[in-house]
């Protein structure tokens, strides 16, 4: 019995800054999320690595600096994390942290929610992430992360810069291909490959703050938050 197909279905980027920004589990971010999860969408999740992931690329880089290594130590991170996720949500979740798009689409059928962590190396989690949206047929994708939106410059290095409310996906490109090195761990807000992907599904973005966290329920429904929208072209 295929028990979601009728229900809409929405992807959520998680960023491993929220699940683990210190090097722990953050527990009361992770019970508020799921609070806020309760609705009837079918729901994606793909996890990222945050502080488990940067220190395992930076340990293993005291060994080799192939990026390579790095970035497969960091989709391990963002394994473990993506537990602990389907933890947080047991009753609903799929217990399997899923490598492929294709069974977690399939899963997604079956269980409300369905969690991912990264799958190979050089491919980021915001990648993923459009990606499963695509494979669930789902119309929106929100990424949750310490930053409130998208910012014309990295809000921690320059404290002039402007959060966008509303954006194009040519000017997140612009953004993107700026900042977007490659290389394990670095921090940006959504990646080139994600961007391009995003846009060829025209698939509605929204970047929600963790701390904001109660906007989720209003992006998950593709209403206005304070975040940054992107609908077009
Ligand atoms: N234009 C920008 N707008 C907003 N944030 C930016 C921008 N450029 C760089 N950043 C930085 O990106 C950071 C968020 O990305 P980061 O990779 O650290 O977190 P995450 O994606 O939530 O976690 P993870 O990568 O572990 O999944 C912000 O804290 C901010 O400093
Ligand atoms: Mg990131």
């Amino acid at each position: 019995m295929l028990s979601h197909t009728s229900h809409m279905s929405v992807v959520i980027s998680l960023g491993g800054s929220m699940v683990n920004g210190t090097g722990n589990p953050d527990l009361a971010f992770l019970k508020k999320f799921k609070s806020l999860l309760k609705g009837k969408e079918n729901i994606g999740i793909v996890v990222g690595g945050g502080k488990l992931a940067r220190d395992y690329v930076k340990a293993a880089s005291n060994f080799s600096k192939n990026q390579f290594w790095g970035d497969s130590l960091a989709v391990q991170a963002t394994r473990l994390n993506a537990a602990l996720v389907t933890r947080v949500f047991k009753e609903e979740a799929c217990p399997v942290v899923f490598q492929d798009f294709e069974s977690a689409a399939l899963a997604s059928k079956e269980y409300r929610i369905v969690v991912m962590g990264g799958t190979i190396p050089g491919i980021t989690t915001d990648t993923d992430a459009v990606l499963l949206a695509e494979a669930m047929d789902a119309k929106r994708l929100i990424n949750i992360s310490n930053v409130d939106g998208v910012y014309d410059s990295d809000p921690r290095k320059n404290k002039k810069a402007k959060m966008f409310k509303k954006m194009s996906y040519t000017q997140l490109m612009g953004l993107a291909n700026a900042s977007d090195t490659r290389k394990p761990g670095t921090n940006f807000v959504f990646d080139v490959i994600a961007c391009k992907l995003a846009a060829r599904t025209k698939m509605e973005l929204h970047f929600v703050g963790g701390k904001n966290i109660l906007d989720l329920s209003k992006a998950l429904k593709g209403q206005p938050h304070r975040g940054t929208t992107i609908r077009g072209p």
